[in-house]
C-alpha cells in the first residue's frame, strides 16, 4: 500500500535507543521541578477536562500505535556515509527503469511499476534504504497528477508504484528530497537534541522597561542558568517554560514571539542537507506512457465509489488525484464548490472552527477572499496567532481561526490569546452546526516527537469528549503539507508527524483532509503555503464533509 503501509510492512529492527530517549524526554518534561504558574483563562469546563492531564489514564485512552512510536516513526537505519559525502545517495547517479517490459498502452484502473536504483557520487549502488524520494505521476495535458507510491526494499533499491486513474498521456517524475545520510541527520537531531529553536517572552510590570528572556518547551532549552518560570495551561495541562526575567515575577509575561534557529549541525551535516543534493529531480527512466479506457468503459476517469463524505470513512492510499486541476477523491465523492454562492450555501447556519498553525489560515483566507459576503472581523490580524473571525449575518455564518498555542513561531503575539486547542475544544457545545478544524503539525517539527505525541493525546482526548458530547460535530483533521526542506523543517519530519496525527486519531470519527498527498500530485513547487489552486481543493473537501450531498 502507500508510502506510511509501505513502511510498517518493512518494519523489522527496533531502534530501541529512539524509544528510550523519547521517554526520557518525556519524563523530564512530565515532572519538571520547578514552580508552576496558572496562565490567565476561564474555567475548567470540567472536571474531566481539568484532570486527564494528570490522570494515568491518558495513556490508556492512545491508541495502541501511538505509544508504541519505535513502531510508528520506523524508518530504515542509516549506517553513515563514513564521512565521504561521496558516499552519499546522489540524484545525479540514482535511476529508474520500468518493472516489466515497455508497453504500447496502459489499461486505465491498472498499475504502472518501476524499479529505483540509488546510487552514490560515484555511480556505486546503495546497499541500504532509507533515502527520501517523492514520485508523481503526471498527466501535464489534462492538469492531472498523482502520488506514487514508493515502497523502501532497504537494500538500495525502491519499487515505485502509480495507479492509472485517467485515460490519456502520462509521465513518471522521481525526485531526490534527502540522501539516507541527510535523513540520518534529520532523526539524529530529532531524537538526540532537544528544541532546534527558541522562543523570546516579553515581561511588563506596572513600571520600568519590558524585561525580554528565552522561553520553550523545556525547561533546559531555555538556556537559564538558575531558575525557570513554569506554565501550565490550566485545562490542557500543557507546559511551557521561560527563563526568570532579572526583575519582574514569573506572572508578568505578556507576550511570545519566534526566537533564533539554534545551531544544530555540523559543517558535514550542512553539506548532506545543503541546496545541490536537496529536491532534486533524476533524470527521465521512463518515457511517457498512454493510458486508454477499458474496452468495455467509456469512461477516461477511473473515480470512487460514490460514498457521501463523512467522517470516519476509511481512504484508500492514494486518497485521490488531480485531473484538470479538481481533486478528485478516491475515498468518498467529493464536490467542487466553484462560486462565492455555492461555498455560502454550504456554509449557512454554521459556525467553523479553525484552530492550527497558518497552513490553515490559508483556508479561512481563501473563504474569506472568495465570499465576499463573508466580512472580516479583523480585530485581531495585527496578530499572527489571530483569532480572526469573518461572518455572513444574513447566511448565519462564522469562521474563525486562531492559532494553536505554544510552541507557535509567530510575530509578537500577546500570551492571552494563545489558547491552547484542548481549552479551545473544552469550551464547545459542538452540534449539527458545529465544525471543527484542526491543523497542526508544522511548528512541532522542531522538538522531539515526545512534544507532539503529548500534545496530541490531550487534543485526541478532548475531540473524543466532544463527540461523546455531542455526536454530530463534525471535526476534519487537515494534515501537514509538504514544503520544508532544511534541518528544522523538512518533508521527512513532516512525514513522521502526519503517522502521529493518523495515529492520534485512528478509531475517532474524524474525516482527514491530506493536505500531503494534495501538495504532492502536480508539477508544482513545494511550498509550506500551498498556492490557491492546491488550497482551493483543500477547501473543497472541507466543505465536501461539511456538505456531502
Ligand atoms: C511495538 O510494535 C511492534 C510491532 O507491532 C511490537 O513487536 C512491539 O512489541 C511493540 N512494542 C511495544 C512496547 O508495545
Ligand atoms: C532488494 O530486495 C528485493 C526484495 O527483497 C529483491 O527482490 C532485490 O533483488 C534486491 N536487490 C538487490 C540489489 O539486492
Ligand atoms: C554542492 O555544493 C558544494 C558547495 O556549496 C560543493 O562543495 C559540492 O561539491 C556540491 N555537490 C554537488 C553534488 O554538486
Ligand atoms: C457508454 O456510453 C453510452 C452512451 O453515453 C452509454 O449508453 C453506455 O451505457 C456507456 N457504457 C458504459 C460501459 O459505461
Amino acid at each position: 500500500m502507500g508510502l506510511f503501509m509501505g513502511q510498517f510492512k518493512c518494519y523489522k529492527i527496533l531502534t530501541m535507543g529512539l524509544v528510550f530517549l523519547i521517554w526520557i524526554l518525556y519524563l523530564k518534561m512530565f515532572w519538571p521541578d520547578s514552580i508552576t504558574y496558572r496562565l490567565p483563562g476561564p474555567r475548567p469546563a470540567s472536571k474531566f477536562a481539568s484532570n486527564f492531564m494528570e490522570s494515568p489514564s491518558l495513556f490508556d485512552s492512545l491508541p495502541q500505535a501511538l505509544t508504541n512510536l519505535t513502531y510508528l516513526l520506523y524508518w530504515p537505519p542509516t549506517p553513515g556515509d563514513g564521512g565521504n559525502l561521496l558516499a552519499s545517495t546522489s540524484p545525479r547517479t540514482s535511476t529508474y527503469h520500468l518493472r516489466s517490459p515497455a508497453r504500447a498502452s496502459y489499461t486505465l484502473g491498472g498499475h504502472l511499476e518501476a524499479i529505483l536504483v540509488a546510487r552514490d557520487h560515484w555511480g556505486k549502488p546503495k546497499t541500504h534504504g532509507g533515502d527520501l524520494f517523492r514520485a508523481q505521476l503526471l498527466g501535464s495535458e489534462l492538469n492531472a497528477g498523482v502520488p506514487g507510491d514508493v515502497q523502501d526494499l532497504e537494500n538500495g533499491t525502491y519499487l515505485l508504484s502509480f495507479p492509472l486513474l485517467w485515460a490519456g498521456r502520462a509521465q513518471v517524475q522521481v525526485r531526490l528530497i534527502h540522501s539516507s545520510e541527510a535523513v540520518g541527520v534529520l532523526r539524529r537531531i530529532w531524537t538526540e537534541k532537544g528544541a532546534t529553536v527558541d522562543f523570546k517572552g516579553y515581561f511588563r510590570g506596572l513600571e520600568g522597561p519590558e524585561e525580554i528572556v528565552i522561553c520553550n518547551v523545556d525547561p533546559q532549552s531555555t538556556g537559564a542558568k538558575k531558575a525557570t518560570c513554569q506554565y501550565r495551561d490550566a485545562v490542557s495541562g500543557e507546559l511551557w517554560f521561560c527563563a526568570q526575567p532579572p526583575t519582574l515575577p514569573c506572572n508578568s509575561l505578556v507576550g511570545h514571539s519566534s526566537g533564533r534557529y539554534l545551531k544544530v549541525t555540523t559543517q558535514h551535516d550542512e553539506h548532506l542537507l545543503a541546496r545541490n543534493v536537496t529536491d532534486k529531480v533524476l533524470s527521465q527512466g521512463i518515457s511517457p506512457i498512454l493510458v486508454r479506457p477499458a474496452a468495455t468503459s467509456n469512461t477516461t476517469l477511473t473515480l470512487s465509489p460514490q460514498l457521501p463524505c463523512r467522517p470516519g470513512l476509511l481512504f484508500p492510499k492514494p486518497s485521490g488525484f488531480y485531473h484538470g486541476n479538481v481533486w478528485r477523491s478516491l475515498g468518498c465523492s467529493s464536490r467542487s464548490f466553484p462560486t462565492a454562492d455555492s461555498i455560502l450555501g454550504c456554509l449557512a447556519g454554521r459556525i467553523v472552527h479553525m484552530m492550527g498553525d497558518s497552513t490553515l489560515r490559508q483556508w479561512w483566507e481563501y473563504l474569506r477572499d472568495t465570499a465576499p459576503s463573508l466580512k472580516p472581523v479583523d480585530l485581531h490580524a495585527l496578530y499572527q496567532a489571530g483569532p480572526l473571525m469573518a461572518v455572513d449575518t444574513t447566511r448565519g455564518i462564522v469562521l474563525h481561526w486562531r492559532a494553536h498555542s505554544w510552541p507557535l513561531r509567530s510575530l509578537r503575539t500577546p500570551v492571552a490569546s494563545l489558547h491552547s486547542v484542548v481549552r479551545e475544544l473544552a469550551g464547545l457545545a459542538g452540534g449539527p452546526h458545529t465544525v471543527v478544524v484542526l491543523g497542526l503539525g508544522a511548528h512541532f517539527t522542531t522538538f522531539p516527537p515526545s512534544i507532539f505525541v503529548r500534545r496530541l493525546a490531550g487534543i485526541r482526548a478532548a475531540v473524543m469528549a466532544l463527540l461523546a458530547r455531542e455526536p454530530s460535530t463534525l471535526v476534519v483533521i487537515k494534515l501537514a503539507n509538504t514544503g520544508y526542506k532544511s534541518v528544522y523543517g523538512s518533508d521527512w519530519f513532516t512525514l513522521q508527524v502526519n503517522r502521529l496525527l493518523r495515529a492520534a486519531f485512528s478509531g475517532v470519527r474524524v474525516a482527514f483532509v491530506d493536505a500531503w498527498e494534495m501538495t504532492s500530485s502536480l508539477p508544482l513547487p513545494d511550498n509550506i503555503h500551498p498556492v490557491k489552486l492546491i488550497v482551493r481543493n483543500e477547501v473543497d473537501l472541507l466543505l465536501s464533509f461539511i456538505c456531502p450531498t
